[in-house]
């Protein structure tokens, strides 16, 4: 069985990246593949509207890595801070250019799971828009949602506490449970 985590943050040692090799240290049996795509070439949707009628993006860019693994791995892990209550522009930005496999499939169920993993810097970050757009893009490439792990407070932390670490061990774990 495999996962995918997908992470939205360009910081050295991020909290949302600590928390993805967290969860996936609990996936013991899974092949697990991490994208980071700020160090990745990708353009921005450019509203061509070309893959409305091609299914295709017309974009020459390192996207065409993140389809494949989208495509070839059962469990995606989307992983972004909350930036202005929403996901980072960096995650938005990947989630954008999956316009064209919404125009070819039209979300037909695929047999895959998608779940989320946000962290918000205040103590009551606003998740709601993020766990929708998280949402939207399990839909699009055809996933059940499989849930979130949303953590606030996380402004100025060094070391990942001890109660965050368990919430997200046990959110891997509960991922691998249901889908392995
Ligand atoms: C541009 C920017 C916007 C932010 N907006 C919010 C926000 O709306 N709500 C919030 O709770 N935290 C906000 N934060 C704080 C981050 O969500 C927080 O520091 C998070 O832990 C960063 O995750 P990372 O360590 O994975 O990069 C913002 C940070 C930045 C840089």
């Amino acid at each position: 069985m495999n996962a995918l985590f997908v992470t939205g943050s360009a910081r050295r040692n991020s909290i949302t990246s600590r928390l993805c090799d967290i969860a996936a240290s609990a996936m013991a049996d899974a092949d697990i593949t991490f994208i980071r795509p700020h160090e990745m070439n990708i353009e921005h949707c450019r509203g061509c509207g070309s893959c409305s009628s091609s299914g295709k993006c017309v974009i020459r860019d390192d996207m065409h890595r993140i389809y494949d693994c989208v495509e070839k791995n059962e469990i995606i892990i989307l992983a972004t801070p909350i930036y202005f209550s929403g996901p980072s522009s960096i995650m938005k930005q990947v989630i954008d250019r999956f316009q064209c496999v919404w125009a070819a499939s039209k979300g037909k169920k695929k047999g895959k799971a998608v779940a989320l993993i946000a962290a918000g810097g205040s103590p009551s970050p606003v998740f709601i828009n993020t766990i929708s757009i998280a949402k939207a893009f399990a839909m699009t490439v055809g996933a059940e949602w499989s849930g979130e792990l949303i953590i606030g407070g996380t402004d100025g932390l060094e070391e990942i506490p001890e109660e965050m670490f368990r919430e997200a061990y046990s959110f891997g774990s509960r991922i691998a449970a249901s889908h392995f």
